[in-house]
């Protein structure tokens, strides 16, 4: 507490809550519609608690056809979708004396288990599984038995670069089948000092790979890591980092919301830079109230897939918040896949000429050729020039402004949003088509919001758990909604029309979700049991 009275950026925090108040009204604090309490019901899995030492540290590894894949300590748990029934478990604990040796280093005994973090699924059909052992990450290479029709151990080696070593970690990982490529975004040292970006194959043998620079703040800083995804030839980061070029009169260094990409073809750079990205490009991600004195969160928490759009465009719902205090406030912006494309294709690039002068545009007269960062067939054969302009300077000069502003901010008197899922496009009853959002708050509950393309509705608050408990991932599919926690998994569905008892109380829920069965005089999921009653 005593820090946060001593910080001039509180002082400035408490000071544009009034400014912003002036500037958001229509999608500030907006009320739900309706209540409902969830908490016990539906499908669960793992146990309510609010025991934070003690975790389980879940967390949503894959959703794979009608299964999901849960990372927990000592574990990975195959649950049925349906019903979250424990289908298959590996168990996987490290030996007696790397817990010893974990402990020896200070970390505490709970730490120093195996919290799995990654897994992916080979085209053979083996499994890949990575997890933070006792601070000492390893992986193990699972193949399917047909004699005893179990999974069995059949490779172990070291996790460096894939798994993080703490199980807070914000990391990710994306593997992808067809090339036999792990892509990673994590740290690669026990102090937690060596963020990078990673991408490997995971054949047997094969031990080098691609990374950003090691110690270069002007590259990753600190990065906590929320999302990545492959869109078209390039695969993108969504993450925050202390940002290089705000340094804020050398006092705090504030926070940014980045997204990065590279080539999926890029084969690093020639020696010296063989084992480096040659197309890691990133650019700031601004969503912020429009004045002459914008109102930013900067803080990004978590992303939306990409979603197609009627225009041939992908929109990512994003999630974002203002520095952690007394006072926070969260806001969901969308960003254009095209507009981040076309920044990073054709954009200027930022450079500080030494340490002491202020960030600038780059000369465009001055840039090399090829232009830094396009992916080429063969990366291993670009000029020097164009290979250290972009080791150097990575950052884009402009920011990626969101699509329209914020479409929702939660206010200080509101819990903290952490997480997002989007159910794009769906029909109500009169026809017409709305990206439905669900957002997890800090204290158990899941948000449902329609966007109508002018505004947004917020239909509904839910309460998941019993024990207020952060939302830590969010699935949803097409009648289900699969809420995570650190100890515990709830499966509810996506609507709760029937709360609404009348046909007027139904339409002005706004869920198209929802429809009045005039049959039945009941208020009804309208893709369960279609209605001819009550039009939207
Ligand atoms: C999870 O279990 C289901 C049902 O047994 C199985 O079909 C699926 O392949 C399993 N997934 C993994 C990754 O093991
Ligand atoms: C990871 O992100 C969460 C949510 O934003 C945050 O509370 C937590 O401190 C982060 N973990 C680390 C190790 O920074
Ligand atoms: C961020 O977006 C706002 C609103 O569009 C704009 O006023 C502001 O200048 C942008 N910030 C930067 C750094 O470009
Ligand atoms: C939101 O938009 C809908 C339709 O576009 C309109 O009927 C409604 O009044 C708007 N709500 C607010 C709060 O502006």
């Amino acid at each position: 507490m005593g820090k946060w009275f001593l910080s001039s950026n509180l002082l400035r925090q408490f000071l544009s809550i009034f400014y912003l108040i002036s500037l958001a009204t229509a999608q500030l604090n907006l009320r739900p519609k309706q209540h409902v309490n969830a908490a016990g019901l539906g499908y669960r899995f793992g146990q309510s608690s609010d025991n934070a030492e003690d975790s389980d540290h879940f967390k949503l590894l894959a959703a794979d056809g009608e299964s999901l894949l849960v990372g927990a300590r000592n574990a990975v748990y195959n649950l049925s979708l349906a019903t979250l029934n424990v289908q298959h478990k590996i168990d996987w604990k490290p030996p007696a004396d790397q817990i010893e040796e974990c402990i020896m280093k200070g970390k505490t005994k709970a730490d120093c288990q195996n919290y799995i973090r990654v897994l992916a699924v080979k085209n053979s059909g083996q499994v890949l599984v990575c997890g933070t052992h006792a601070f000492s990450p390893k992986c193990r290479e699972y193949t399917y038995s047909n004699a005893d029709a179990k999974l069995e151990n059949t490779r172990q080696f070291e996790g460096q670069g894939i798994s993080p070593y703490d199980p807070r970690d914000n990391s990710t990982a994306l593997y992808i089948p067809d090339s036999g490529e792990i892509y990673a975004a994590t740290v690669s040292d026990f102090v937690g000092n060596d963020p990078l970006i990673y991408r490997r194959k995971l054949n047997e043998g094969e031990r080098t790979g691609l990374r950003t620079q090691r110690d270069d703040a002007r590259v990753l800083d600190a990065p906590n890591f929320v999302a990545t995804f492959v869109s078209k030839e390039h695969v993108y980061f969504w993450y925050r980092e202390r940002a290089s070029e705000a340094v804020d009169n050398n006092e705090e260094r504030q926070v940014y919301a980045r997204v990065a990409r590279v080539c999926s073809n890029d084969r690093g750079g020639p020696r010296p830079a063989s084992e480096r990205w040659t197309s890691f490009l990133k650019a700031r991600l601004n969503c912020s109230l429009a004045s002459p004195t914008p109102f930013y969160f900067n803080e990004l928490k978590a992303v939306s897939d990409p979603i197609p759009s009627t225009n041939g465009d992908h929109i990512v719902y994003a999630l974002f918040s203002t520095p952690d205090s007394p006072v926070q406030m969260s806001a969901v912006c969308t960003f254009s896949m095209k507009r981040i494309r076309e920044e990073f294709d054709h954009g200027t690039f930022k450079r500080q000429r030494n340490t002491d002068s202020l960030w600038e545009a780059f000369p465009r007269s001055e840039m090399p050729k090829p232009r830094p960062g396009t992916c080429v067939p063969d990366s291993v054969r670009l000029p020097e020039a164009t290979i250290s302009f972009v080791l150097a300077n990575p950052l884009m000069h402009k920011c990626i402004n969101s699509v329209n502003g914020p479409l929702l901010i939660e206010g200080v008197d509101r819990a903290q949003l952490t997480q997002i899922a989007v159910l794009p496009q769906i029909q109500s009853v009169n026809g017409q088509k709305f990206d439905v959002i669900y957002l997890g708050t800090v204290d158990g509950n899941v948000l449902k919001v329609v966007n109508t393309g002018d505004n947004v509705t917020v239909v509904q608050t839910t309460r998941i758990f019993a024990h207020p408990q952060p939302v830590v991932n969010l699935l949803t599919k097409s009648q289900q909604l699969v809420v995570v926690s650190s100890n515990e998994i709830a499966a509810i569905g996506v609507q709760q029309c029937e709360q609404q008892t009348s046909c007027s109380r139904c339409v002005q829920l706004q869920d198209p979700h929802c429809a009045w069965d005039v049959n039945s005089g009941r208020s009804d999921f309208f893709h369960i049991r279609f209605s001819k009653g009550c039009i939207r």
